[in-house]
């Protein structure tokens, strides 16, 4: 733990404000790195209230912070990282450069499911059941599994990634979210570790890697330097992993059963195609997000 005056941290916020404009990253991230490292809140920060206290405690020394913030406007590292913690619906996660940073559009899946299961021409099939078995294929941080723990009440949810670092941050997370008991992870290869699953799955979410090979270089640097490649490439279309979501998930799905993913722009067509071909699909659905950009595809096993 670090002492300094109040004055001395309020010249460091300005100061790091000054290089977040310069580089364009928006200013509001030097006061969420503050609040990670003082007890001070958002609202005291951006008011200055604190600048005449004498003295506040830090735990890292101004010179360490400013090594921090030079990583955001220098490397380019996403705030999330630099504090290690991420919001998503009503939780704090927390986040490494094992996982992806759960994105604001996803939190959509969790709504769209909500809907779904309210249907009354839908209880029959998946939520009057005594227990359903639900997945997230690809879980990473687990915001999709936490999210269906929690608005599906007699769901076991199935939680399955290829990165055994990005599932610790899974089980960490849903320790978090204390739904622990809920939701089996898994390591392996999509629908690989659910063998036991077939024929019983009410409903399949996932967030794949969608972004075609070639395009992965023309993100944003903070996603295309810091976040794991696993999570965004989905090959020379973007659409390797959503094929094999289309052809392997009529196994595993119950009549009826959900089949739910996100995509990225310009994809809805491609997809919505490559399930009718399936023929084991029906009411397939392209769900826009809160930007009117086709996001999400839905669709029922027959
Ligand atoms: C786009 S991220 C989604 C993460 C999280 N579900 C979310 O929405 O924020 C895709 C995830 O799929 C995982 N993944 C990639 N290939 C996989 C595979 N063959 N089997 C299982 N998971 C895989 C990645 O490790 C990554 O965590």
């Amino acid at each position: 733990m670090v002492e300094v005056s109040g004055e001395e941290l309020y010249q460091w916020r300005n100061q790091s404000i000054e290089l977040a404009i310069a580089a364009d990253v928006p200013s509001k991230e030097v006061d969420w790195l503050l609040q990670k490292v003082t007890t001070l809140d958002a609202l005291h920060l951006r008011l200055g209230t604190f600048k005449k206290k004498p003295s506040i405690k830090l735990s890292n020394s101004l010179p360490q912070l400013t090594e921090l913030w030079q990583k955001r406007v220098e490397d380019r590292l996403p705030v999330q990282y630099l504090v290690g913690r991420s919001f998503w619906r009503d939780w704090e996660f927390k986040v490494s450069q094992q996982v992806l940073i759960p994105r604001p559009e996803t939190e959509l899946v969790i709504d769209i499911i909500q809907n779904v299961v309210r249907d009354p021409l839908q209880q029959e099939n998946i939520s009057q059941q005594q227990e359903t078995h639900w997945v997230d294929l690809g879980t990473g941080s687990g915001a999709i599994a936490i999210g269906l723990a929690t608005c599906l009440p007699t769901a076991i949810v199935h939680a399955v990634d290829i990165s055994d670092q990005a599932l610790k941050i899974a089980q960490e997370n849903a320790q978090i979210a204390q739904l622990s008991a809920k939701i089996i992870f898994y390591q392996g290869n999509w629908w690989q570790p659910l063998q036991q699953l077939q024929g019983k799955v009410a409903g399949m979410v996932s967030n794949p890697p969608y972004i075609p090979t070639a395009e992965l270089p023309h993100l944003q640097p903070e996603v295309f330097l810091h976040e794991p490649h696993l999570a965004l490439d989905g090959g020379e279309d973007g659409l390797a992993a959503i094929r094999y979501l289309i052809a392997e998930s009529p196994k595993y799905l119950v009549s009826g059963g959900i089949w739910l993913i996100e995509i990225m722009a310009g994809q809805a067509q491609a997809v919505t195609k490559l399930l009718k071909d399936q023929s084991e699909y029906e009411q397939v659905e392209i769900i826009p997000d809160l930007a009117g950009i086709e996001r999400f595809i839905l669709a029922h096993r027959v």
